[in-house]
């Protein structure tokens, strides 16, 4: 299987889950408490290992208790730690997470080390572009780092797959460096200016996201599927029915499953299909980690996949 290179964050995930999600000045009697890993680039390449795929990972983490369980993580799940600097001046990165009965999440992130992830680092770890097939990155990290990366994975030949979360406008240049761009409704909408209200919305970000060069934009539309547009398709997938208990990194489960299944070379629908069972089976439990399948668990749920 080719092997793909996951550049992110890593985050420790406090959760408080309870009816409503607390409004500006407001406090909220929660019914859960969950401390977890998180991270959007951490849940990525977990998502992959976990499947069995051949994943590294390149991030920052900070040299206290919280990077210390990162590791420990990293090696259970069978990631390369290799990559993972150890910063002995910024706190591992963290994330406050509330999430209402609805599974709904909001999200604040102090990123920490994960902002300390300098070019450098990249040009240090630079013989990994020439060994992987695919880079999937986000925008937890600064994004000159997440620019000089894409444009190495470009020169090294790679697929380039942005999952452009959290969302920030970026630079026209990297549009057109982009095999796939992978936004939820409220990304697409900060990327395009279109607010994504229906999947006539969605396409019509997908266009205009073409239309300045990405080769491939897949709009994810939560429990609505997503919408694939590329020069020559434009179509929509509905996920499997499930009940959301907690949809925090239903997204990463969604790219790291999707990456997974194009270096297992399926073709690009194939992939959307499976990533979109890997998101779905991801939201059947409390916290992000916990609820990333396995192929067995995949199978067990869904049948053939
Ligand atoms: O995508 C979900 C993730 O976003 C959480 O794990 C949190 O840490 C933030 O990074």
């Amino acid at each position: 299987m080719d092997k793909i290179l996951v550049i992110g964050s890593y985050n420790v995930g406090l959760t408080v889950i309870g009816d409503t999600i607390p409004k500006e000045g407001q406090t909220i009697l929660g019914d859960t408490f969950d401390k977890g890993p998180g991270g959007k680039g951490s849940n990525q390449a977990i998502t992959i290992a976990r499947l069995g795929g051949n994943v590294v990972f390149l991030a920052r983490i900070g040299k206290d208790s919280f990077g210390k369980e990162a590791l420990e993580l990293f090696s259970n799940e069978h990631i390369d730690t290799e990559h993972v600097r150890i910063d002995p001046d910024a706190h591992t990165g963290a994330g406050i997470i509330f999430v209402d009965k609805n599974g709904h999440n909001a999200i604040g992130v102090a990123p920490g080390a994960n902002y300390k992830l300098s070019v450098k680092d990249l040009e240090e770890s630079v013989a990994l572009f020439g060994q992987c097939r695919y880079l999937l990155i986000q925008l937890e990290t600064p994004l000159p780092v997440v620019f000089h990366a894409v444009k190495k994975a470009k020169q090294a030949n790679m697929k380039v797959v942005l999952n452009p979360a959290p969302a920030q406008k970026l630079e026209p240049s990297i549009y057109p460096l982009l095999d796939f761009i992978t936004p939820n409704e409220t990304e697409a909408e900060i990327l395009t200016g279109i607010a994504i209200k229906d999947q006539k919305d969605a396409f019509k970000a997908g266009k205009q996201l073409v239309s300045m060069g990405v080769k491939n934009v897949i709009v994810t539309l939560g429990a609505d599927g997503c919408v694939l547009v590329s020069n020559s398709i434009e179509k929509a997938f509905l996920p499997p029915k499930v009940k959301a208990v907690d949809t925090t990194g239903a997204g990463d489960a969604f790219n790291g499953g999707f990456v997974f299944a194009l270096a297992q070379n399926r073709d690009v629908e194939e992939a959307i299909g499976f990533a979109s069972k890997v998101a779905a089976y991801s939201v059947l439990t409390v916290g992000v980690v916990p609820g990333l399948p396995t192929m067995k668990d995949l199978t067990r749920h869904f049948g053939k996949i």
